[in-house]
């Protein structure tokens, strides 16, 4: 068994996964959107998910702090998306991109699913934060989904 912090990154890299853009409409940095794979459904009864935030982030306090927030789960065509809204200083949610959701957050345009949120529960996770949201109204179409696995980007067909 290795305890070896680069051997750990690959292993979880064996978990493929989706890949969502949190959003956010900030009173001060206006609208704004992160690229996220730890994006997981947590409960149905309340409906709760949740991601988690690296404590470095720029936007740490922002996402710890809002009162609602937005999931937007990105589709095969939109690994662009993904590289844009992961780049350090490039989170300005751009208009081209959006629409405004039910609780003023950015909804990215022809996302595979998009969930409104009110956040519920900010947890300690070692280097991260946990951002519990409970779901406040949702959507969904049928599409390819964008899969990370082992650190690049593939799809389902
Ligand atoms: C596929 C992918 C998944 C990511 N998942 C997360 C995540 O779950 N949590 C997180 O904090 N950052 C994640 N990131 C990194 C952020 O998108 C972003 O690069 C990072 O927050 C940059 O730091 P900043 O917030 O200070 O600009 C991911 C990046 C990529 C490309």
């Amino acid at each position: 068994m290795s305890q070896d912090s680069g051997d750990f990154r690959q292993a979880l890299g064996r978990f493929a996964t989706g890949v969502c853009l949190v959003t956010v409409n900030d009173p001060e940095l206006g609208p704004l959107a992160t690229t996220v794979n730890s994006f997981s459904s947590v409960s149905l009864d309340p409906p709760l998910v949740l991601w988690s935030i690296q404590s470095s982030s720029d936007h740490l306090g922002v996402y710890t702090d809002c009162e609602h927030f937005g999931i937007s789960v990105l589709t095969a065509n939109q690994a662009t998306l993904s590289g844009h809204y992961a780049e350090r200083g490039g989170h300005n949610a751009l208009p081209e991109h959006f629409v405004v959701g039910s609780a003023g957050e950015p909804k990215l345009i022809d996302s595979l699913a998009h969930f409104c949120c009110a956040t519920h529960a900010v947890h300690p996770g070692g280097d991260h934060q946990i951002i519990v949201g409970k779901v406040l109204g949702f959507e969904s179409m049928e599409a390819d989904p964008l899969v990370f696995y082992s650190g690049g980007y593939r799809s389902l067909s």
